[in-house]
């Protein structure tokens, strides 16, 4: 299932104008970074955050230039935070190409992302958008808090499911939420109706981070990123959680014990992949998913209807059924 057609087409105009400005921000004169950045570019990624941007902007008013800046601007902090992601994780596969770890090694991709961020950062410094830099540059320490405590917890393996849920909504719901909010901030809402915005968009991030961890248990090797990758990682997402809660103490013991000593040995990961797949533990992270998805649409709710309450509607139920 891609992004359904109307939401492509209502949307198509303001895709274009921030493509424009995006890919503009995609170029360098160091000849070697602008390789990088040209290899990025080739493939684009579902663009949802853009998407979240300009609906939360149309919901509560007229989209301005600032809000096509505004799109760019997470488009771009995203892209930063996946090429790092990918060094954290040691992953080789991004968007189905090879990652820039994997081409170009750590160094070149620290430093390209870096670029990305600061880019991103510039672009809206340069036009004074003051108040997006605050809501963004407030997620951006989030998500590396997020992603800190994620690797504090996975070197202890003590994970509760209260811990999951602030390390994903740290790192990854806090963007969504900015999307949303600088949206509504990009055509002035007033304070409170940018924080509802902020708060949909939270639940929505939790939702399709819940998506993204369920993704990393299936074989299917459709997503075009690695699959697996997570218990090598030692991150106890939650799926994996659930089965750990239910199970009897000597599986659990066996359980943890690969993600603890055997992570870097596929059998073993495959076969904690596959009792994490008769546990019960997919059906549960789907069930918590559609509940966040639920919250969303009940803030939602509240706004009067629109073409594009129904078009962030559709983008949330997408975020919950999308195949990659
Ligand atoms: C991937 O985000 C990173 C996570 C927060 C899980 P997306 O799935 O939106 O990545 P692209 O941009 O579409 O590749
Ligand atoms: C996503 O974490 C959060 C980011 C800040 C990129 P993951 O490590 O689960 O994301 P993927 O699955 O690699 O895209
Ligand atoms: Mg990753
Ligand atoms: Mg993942």
């Amino acid at each position: 299932m891609s992004v359904n057609k109307e939401l492509k087409e209502l949307l198509s105009s303001d895709l274009e104008t921030f493509n424009s400005v995006f890919k503009s921000a995609m170029q360098s004169n160091i000849k070697l970074l602008d390789f990088v950045l040209r290899y990025i570019h080739k493939q684009k990624g579902k663009q949802m955050r853009p998407m979240f941007v300009f609906l939360s902007a149309h919901l509560v008013g007229e989209v301005t230039e600032a809000t096509a800046r505004a799109a760019s601007l997470i488009e771009l902090l995203h892209t930063a935070t996946l090429v790092h992601d990918d060094v954290v994780d040691d992953a080789d596969k991004r968007r189905n190409l090879f990652s820039v770890n994997a081409l170009w090694k750590n160094k070149i991709a620290v430093l390209a992302g870096d670029f990305l961020l600061s880019k991103g950062l510039s672009l809206a410094m340069v036009h004074k958008d003051y108040e997006v830099l605050e809501i963004v540059s407030e997620a951006t320490r989030e998500m590396a808090e997020g992603e800190l405590l994620q690797i504090e917890k996975a070197r202890r393996l003590d994970i509760k499911e209260e811990i999951y849920y602030e390390i994903i909504r740290k790192k990854t719901a806090t963007l969504i939420a900015s999307c949303c909010a600088v949206g509504a901030q990009s055509v002035h809402a007033d304070l409170e109706t940018v924080e509802k915005l902020r708060q949909f968009g939270e639940y929505v991030g939790i939702a399709f981070q819940i998506k993204d961890d369920i993704f990393d248990f299936e074989k299917t090797n459709a997503i075009g990123k690695p699959q697996g990758i997570d218990i090598k990682e030692q991150k106890m997402t939650l799926p994996l959680i659930y089965m750990l809660n239910i199970s009897s103490s000597s599986e659990r013991k066996k359980a943890i014990r690969t993600v603890k000593k055997h992570h870097d040995n596929p059998e073993k990961v495959s076969d904690l992949v596959d009792q994490v797949n008769s546990s019960g533990g997919i059906q549960y992270a789907e069930k918590q998913m559609y509940k966040y998805r639920d919250k969303a649409l009940a803030v939602l709710g509240d706004f009067p209807s629109s073409k594009y309450k129904v078009a962030l509607e559709s983008l949330v139920n997408y975020t919950c059924e999308r195949k990659k």
